[in-house]
């Protein structure tokens, strides 16, 4: 009986074919509606235009800094790129941003940002260098050119104030001001699966879509040991206190221009930042929501918005399961029935431990340790339920991610009217990185849902920065021959 019930549970995350397939359809619904004049003020799917017209072609070269803020780590790099192509050397420094910068003031935020700046150019003797500046800032942001993005709203784990309906470069620019110590040159801000096209297709000519399945993950033993080295400078932007912060999930593409509405003209074709993650906040898919999203939804930070990210993305997948371990035990099928406080801690399920937990090679005597790490005391039989309701979780997010990119691939195909596409999806974020299954299911997803499509994923080992580097070098050059 007791079986029954948790598979009862368990059947909640079991997505069928059509409901896939469903899935996949809305999505592609949603993509027309942000692209389409009339309808875009409404859409889920923003459709943001990114005013990044092609890839990189490999003449781009010269030195350039690059900020990377809004996934695990922040980022602070200097790419020196040669022409001649694949000639891009990077150094680069991983800040903290404390949480209470994370949801203080906009103006502290970027003071902050401008701070870890300073550090990075006194440790690269770079004092005084005058730079052209690419600016990953992975949130949704309207732009109208390739210098100005708007913040939309904060997602994820952010929530400074005075930031949303404000240009962020502007901010950034009169941050520098403020700090009257340096001058940069803001050439580009760059969604972080567009730097990861870039990243790339700088690598791969067929790539022409870019992913981000992120994480919620506190900051990485390798972070630690880079803030240790600042701290010993002097620097002041390392903080040790609860400083997590996560990525979401969102994809990239290139559009037709003819069919972008919302910018002028008809050739050529443009990037189209999807913020995908906001698919199903009209309710679209409440079908397959279960009362665990809900709570999962009810509890974040902004409640009955990026409902799509919270079942795809890692950020959310650890507090998924949580809020089914607590149902379960107060249904006594669990850890004796004894809702620990341990179990009512948010965030204690991160993708690190998701995947740990999954790992087919982890015998359950290690699960068992595992969940002792995180405080919880269980038996052996609670172990293989916990790694089943990791597994159900995790498997509904990668084929929900799948079910959304087959859209993006099968209206490809048909919009440039080929029997069969093939196309290379540049793809970043720790969940694909380190999740044991993940990647598997979302490819085995993506080839079930358009089969027409021969879809190759590559994975972008540099980050989103090289490739706002990328974007900044081309950029910088149109505005040379403007002159
Ligand atoms: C990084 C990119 O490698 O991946 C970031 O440089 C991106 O721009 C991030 O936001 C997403 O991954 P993670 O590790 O935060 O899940
Ligand atoms: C969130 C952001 C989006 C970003 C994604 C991955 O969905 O809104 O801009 O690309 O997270 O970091």
């Amino acid at each position: 009986a007791q079986r029954k019930q948790i598979d009862k549970v368990l059947a909640l995350f079991q997505l069928s074919r059509e409901q896939l397939i469903g899935v996949r359809d809305k999505m592609r619904t949603e993509l027309e509606y942000g692209l389409k004049k009339k309808t875009h003020a409404l859409a889920t799917v923003k459709m943001l235009p990114t005013f990044v017209y092609g890839m990189p072609d490999g003449t781009e070269k010269g030195k350039f800094l690059a900020l990377d803020l809004g996934g695990t780590n922040f980022r602070v790099l200097l790419v020196k790129i040669r022409s001649g192509r694949k000639s891009v050397r990077m150094y680069n420094k991983i800040f903290a941003i404390p949480l209470e910068i994370m949801q203080g003031t906009g103006e502290e935020l970027f003071d902050h940002i401008v701070q870890c700046i300073a550090d990075f150019l006194d440790y690269m003797g770079l004092k005084g260098a005058q730079l052209p500046l690419g600016f990953t800032f992975s949130f949704p942001c309207r732009q109208t050119c390739i210098d100005k993005g708007t913040l939309v709203g904060w997602t994820k784990g952010f929530k400074a104030t005075d930031c949303e309906g404000e240009d962020v470069v502007d901010m950034l620019r009169e941050a520098i001001k403020r700090r009257n110590e340096f001058d940069l040159d803001i050439v580009a801000i760059v969604n972080d699966t567009v730097g990861t096209m870039m990243t790339c297709g700088y690598e791969d000519p067929n790539c022409e879509i870019g992913l981000i399945a992120g994480e919620w993950s506190s900051v990485t033993p390798l972070a630690r040991f880079h803030m240790t080295l600042l701290r010993s400078d002097g620097g002041h932007c390392s903080t040790a206190r609860g400083f997590s912060k996560g990525t979401g999930s969102n994809v990239c593409y290139m559009e037709e221009m003819r069919n972008i509405e919302l910018v002028d003209g008809d050739e050529g074709q443009m990037c189209i930042n999807t913020e995908w993650g906001g698919f199903g906040d009209n309710g679209c898919i409440d079908d397959i929501c279960t009362q665990y999203d809900k709570e999962v939804d009810e509890g974040s930070l902004n409640s009955g918005k990026q409902r799509y990210e919270k079942m795809t993305s890692g950020m959310y997948l650890g507090e998924i399961v949580r809020q089914i371990l607590i149902d379960l035990t107060r249904q006594g099928l669990l850890f004796r029935g004894q809702i620990s406080e341990r179990l009512r801690t948010k965030g204690i399920f991160e993708t690190k431990f998701l995947s740990q937990i999954e790992s087919d090679r982890l015998a359950l005597l290690q699960v068992r340790k595992i969940l002792q790490q995180l405080g919880l005391d269980s038996t052996c039989e609670d172990s293989i339920v916990v790694k089943e309701v990791c597994g159900a979780v995790s498997r509904r997010a990668a084929q929900l991610c799948g079910a959304g990119l087959a859209a993006i691939v099968e209206k490809r195909r048909e919009d440039q009217g080929l029997e069969h596409f093939k196309v290379t999806v540049g793809v970043d974020g720790t969940l694909y990185k380190l999740h044991p299954h993940f990647s598997r299911i979302l490819q085995e997803t993506v080839k079930e849902l358009a089969p027409q499509c021969d879809v190759t994923f590559m994975l972008s080992e540099d980050g989103s920065g090289k490739g706002a580097a990328l974007i900044t070098a081309v950029a910088k050059r149109l505005q040379q021959q403007e002159k």
